[in-house]
């Protein structure tokens, strides 16, 4: 099947930007179908790190076309200095390359400003958002107000546009919030400026992507976000505004579900979680510290877009089921199982503790989801640095049996292993 998606099945952060470059290097296009700049995808090649946060993780791969397809919210002044990075690095981003949805809904600094002023609002309860305004252009584009991408192709109609825009959140920024209006011809100056720019990167995502597969080329659809910040099916309200999911892929890019292929599943080898709400097998303290790292390298555990310290956790393998069953994952992707290598032992989450009762299933209900508590069983550890291991064979047993566990427990293959950031450091058929 010509359509494989990637897709990830935590909370997000799951390395899903490295097993993109990995399968896009059979791809002919790749594609982003959800999220914005809140994503933060890391490409690492030898000394080059490449933090991507809404161009698709194809580009670094020479021929691949890359689509930021309708789905996407797109920040174009993010965009532009995304793309003056990678060009500057000798990536190329022309319009032949990179591609962007007319049916994109746009953010603006009125859609950031509300984001934080919601925040704020909030209080105890804030969801903890990367505040670059997805909520709000989200919530602009299910309320039929939003700014397409299509805009783009008329510097001086987008101008008018988001004007008007800016006029009428400054009404709700100041009268509501209290908070100060913007600039509102300052702001549409600007968009018309990176309308001259960006207008040569537009096209009919779905049309692409259509006469892709019609010519027989290889589709790889780049999902941001995790199954638990989906909208309907991860921990609402602290969740995404979008459908990082399988579902997503299909409607964020314009696509029908018999073109699908594999559907990777991307989780690390533990579970990691930025903002707010529930988290079962959270840990705290020195294991904390020992999963999250000092920060000192790329690969520790600090927000790609806002450097937040990460929550940390033990594998949680209720979630993985549900990540499975919500979006018929054909396989699963391991990250980062060299962070365990060195620990005795490695509890692993298998099932909840709900009010008296054993559960196996993700509660849809958060309440329920914060009185759950972890069922743990206990495997045995490795002292081994696994970081230069390329081949299943060559792992010591004990890291072999973690990764038969995690398949078993799930019913699902374990197709990729990662053991270090590097793009060589992953073992496929694990
Ligand atoms: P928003 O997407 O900025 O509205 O943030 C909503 C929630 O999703 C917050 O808990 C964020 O921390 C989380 N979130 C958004 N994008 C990512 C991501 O790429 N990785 C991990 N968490 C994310």
């Amino acid at each position: 099947m010509p359509v494989d998606i990637v897709i990830g099945a935590q909370w997000g952060d799951e390395g899903k930007g490295r097993i993109t470059d990995l399968m896009a290097a059979k791809a002919d296009v790749v594609a982003r179908y959800s999220g914005g700049d809140n994503a933060g995808h890391t490409v690492t090649i030898g000394e080059a790190i490449f933090k991507l946060h809404l161009i698709p993780s194809g580009i670094i791969h020479p021929g691949v076309i890359c689509l930021i397809g309708n789905g996407v919210v797109l920040n174009p002044q993010v965009l532009l200095r995304e793309m003056d990075g990678l060009a500057a690095r000798g990536v190329d981003v022309s319009p032949a390359r990179l591609k962007i949805s007319r049916s994109a809904h746009l953010i603006t600094p009125a859609h950031i400003a509300l984001d934080k002023a919601d925040e704020a609002l909030r209080g105890g309860d804030a969801i903890g958002t990367t505040q670059r305004g997805i909520g709000p252009a989200y919530r602009d584009k299910t309320g039929r107000v939003g700014l397409r991408a299509s805009l783009l192709a008329d510097p001086e109609a987008l101008a008018d546009a988001v004007h008007a825009h800016v006029v009428e959140k400054n009404r709700v920024l100041t009268q509501l919030y209290g908070q100060p209006a913007l600039d509102a011809a300052q702001v549409a100056a600007g968009f018309a400026a990176y309308a001259r720019r960006l207008a040569p990167h537009l096209t009919d995502g779905a049309q692409l992507l259509d006469e892709a597969l019609r010519g027989g080329q290889k589709v790889l659809a780049e999902g941001a976000q995790g199954t638990l910040l989906d909208l309907d099916h991860g921990t609402y309200p602290f969740v995404t505004s979008s459908y990082p999911t399988a579902g997503g892929a299909l409607v964020g890019l314009g696509i029908g579900p018999r073109v699908i292929g594999r559907i990777v599943g991307v989780a690390k080898a533990f579970t990691s979680r930025v903002g707010s709400g529930p988290f079962p097998s959270e840990l705290a303290g020195e294991m904390a510290l020992r999963l999250r790292g000092t920060g000192e390298n790329p690969w520790d555990e600090y927000g790609t877009t806002t450097g937040r310290p990460r929550r940390v956790g033990w594998l949680d393998i209720v979630i993985l089921r549900h990540a499975l069953r919500v979006n018929s994952l054909t396989e699963l992707a391991l990250t980062k199982l060299d962070i365990l290598s060195g620990l005795p032992e490695i509890p692993v989450c298998v099932a909840y503790e709900l009010d008296g009762a054993r559960v196996t299933y993700f509660p849809s209900d958060l309440a329920q989801l914060g009185r759950a508590r972890p069922v743990y069983e206990t495997l045995p550890g490795w002292e081994q640095d696994i970081t230069g291991m390329r081949h299943k064979r060559a792992l010591p047993a004990n890291a072999r049996r973690y990764i038969e566990f995690v398949a078993d427990m799930t019913g699902t293959p374990v197709s990729m292993v990662s053991v270090g950031p590097d793009r060589q450091q992953v073992i496929i058929e694990a």
